[in-house]
């Protein structure tokens, strides 16, 4: 294997790494609200006015800036109104979407604001127009934003809210195209001028409406939508999963796979950055300024579900191919912050890719959660212009390597590097333009021997990040030999 070349210009700064990038997603789906994150105010789980301690604190070392509920899909057939006041009075609803389970709406936008708060992230709501009408999502921003006397905000008072919530990210609709109304794009672009019209700012509340946008490679999608509607968002939608097989015939299981599947699901996590490219082409093309921000609000793997659960509550297993996934998604979000002003992984607890799964009162971190502790250094950091010369992997197909720089606000540089490789390690020769002589290096790395190791409630410290110290100044350059299948952070003080 050849030694990779890495480049980072210190001083040259390439605008600034939005932290709404490591934003998160928990939809009424499976155990992700219930169970996952709400419990009750009466569960033997111990819990904060209903929300579980041991994720509420866990949640809380991410530093999420941003979180996304009620759906995805649910958002479509989701009617807050039935999700406010007592919670015994509170109507339920059948989640035909999802497992075809009673929801009791007992966690709804209070609790949902609640859980912001104690997380000190951005709430970003995602409004019905699939089965909701103008006038109920008109009512949630009045209800949630109104200052003052107020149909709406009377009730949110009697409902034992005072004053209101300050909210800025509202969605006006997901998947529309499918799950969200089976909308052709000329259709959707005109209901989305109409809804979002109602989509009102109160007082000093200003609200970025994010319109729903294309699946996966739609570029027509993208295109109507901002030849039609650009003039009325802030922000355009993308979904995209990384499915080592296929949709419909069999994903591939989440720990038992090949070595090709571990090579299939590198490439097609990378696939997202042609994604970014060709859609921010289209959007160029009708915002070349660039203030209509990129939302990629679901992301993330999509593998079968693990034997024996609920083929309707997606609840998966995350091993080191999911760190590795996250890393290098993640590395090409903080690359096109130019246009990428938020991104939400699918999803924060029990569903997808998750950052924690829970068994009843027990609870683990998966690989995924820490490489989000990892690279929340990159939050609101100034992205540092790098030059990556690596080697391929898999007969020229993948590279090895994916990186990204910033700099913080105290001047520390923070280096994230994945090393794609399941069998080699990768030696990088990295330069340090604009550093003479660093003072301080330190490093984390997560890896794991096995490309299927994974965190088990039996076992839930397996892989987990430890220092790193493989590297080398040698006056010039910094010798750094990562380990396969790695996510590393090098952070460098001059
Ligand atoms: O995240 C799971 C589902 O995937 C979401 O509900 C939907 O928007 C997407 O298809």
């Amino acid at each position: 294997m050849k030694k990779s070349n890495v480049v980072i210009n210190t001083d040259i700064e390439q605008g600034t790494i939005n932290k709404n990038i490591y934003g998160h997603f928990a939809e009424h789906l499976g155990r992700s609200i219930y169970e996952g994150i709400w419990v009750g105010e009466e569960s033997s789980i111990p819990n904060t006015r209903g929300i579980r301690n041991d994720v509420l604190e866990a949640l809380k070392k991410l530093d999420i800036p941003v979180l996304r509920w009620p759906g995805g899909c649910f958002a479509d057939e989701y009617h807050w109104k039935d999700g406010v006041g007592k919670r015994e009075d509170r109507k339920q609803m059948v989640n035909t979407h999802w497992g075809g389970v009673l929801e009791n709406n007992h966690f709804g936008t209070h609790e949902f604001m609640m859980l912001c708060e104690m997380l000190g992230a951005e709430p970003y709501i995602g409004g019905n127009v699939g089965s909701g009408t103008v006038q109920e999502m008109s009512e949630w921003v009045e209800y949630i934003t109104f200052d003052g006397e107020s149909p709406m905000a009377n009730w949110r008072k009697e409902n034992g809210k005072e004053e209101p919530w300050q909210l800025t990210y509202f969605g006006v609709g997901n998947e529309n195209w499918g799950c969200g109304g089976n909308m052709r794009p000329q259709y959707y672009a005109d209901l989305y001028r109409r809804y979002q019209t109602y989509v009102r700012n109160y007082g000093e509340n200003k609200i970025y409406k994010i319109a729903g946008g294309a699946n996966i490679d739609d570029y027509n999608w993208t295109e109507t939508l901002m030849r039609e509607a650009s003039d009325f968002m802030d922000g355009l939608s993308l979904h995209y999963y990384t499915i080592p097989g296929d949709f419909w015939e069999g994903k591939g299981s989440a720990t038992n796979f090949s070595e090709d599947e571990w090579n299939i699901t590198m490439k097609k996590a990378l696939h997202i950055d042609e994604l970014i490219r060709k859609h921010g082409t289209l959007m160029d093309k009708y915002d070349p300024d660039k203030r209509i921000g990129m939302i990629i609000d679901e992301w993330g793997t999509w593998f079968d579900v693990e034997p024996g659960t609920n083929p309707g509550f997606l609840y998966q297993q995350n091993t080191i191919r999911d760190a590795l996934v996250a890393g290098i998604s993640l590395n090409i979000f903080n690359d096109h912050s130019d246009r990428v002003q938020m991104a939400n992984i699918a999803q924060t607890v029990n569903v997808l890719q998750a950052m924690i799964l829970t068994e009843g009162s027990k609870m683990i971190l998966t690989p995924t959660y820490h490489v989000f502790e990892m690279y929340k250094v990159h939050q609101d950091a100034k992205k540092l212009a790098i030059d990556v010369n690596t080697g391929t992997i898999n007969n020229g197909s993948i590279s090895q390597l994916s990186v990204s720089a910033s700099k913080d606000e105290e001047g520390k540089i923070n280096i994230s590097l994945c090393n794609l490789d399941k069998d080699s390690g990768a030696d990088i020769s990295l330069d340090l333009r604009g550093i003479a002589d660093p003072s301080k290096i330190s490093g984390r790395v997560l890896t794991s021997d096995n490309m299927n190791d994974r965190n088990t409630f039996e076992s839930p410290e397996a892989v987990e990040p430890v220092d790193f110290k493989d590297y080398k100044w040698n006056g010039q350059t910094l010798d750094i030999s990562l380990p396969s299948k790695s996510v590393t952070l090098i952070s460098i003080e001059s």
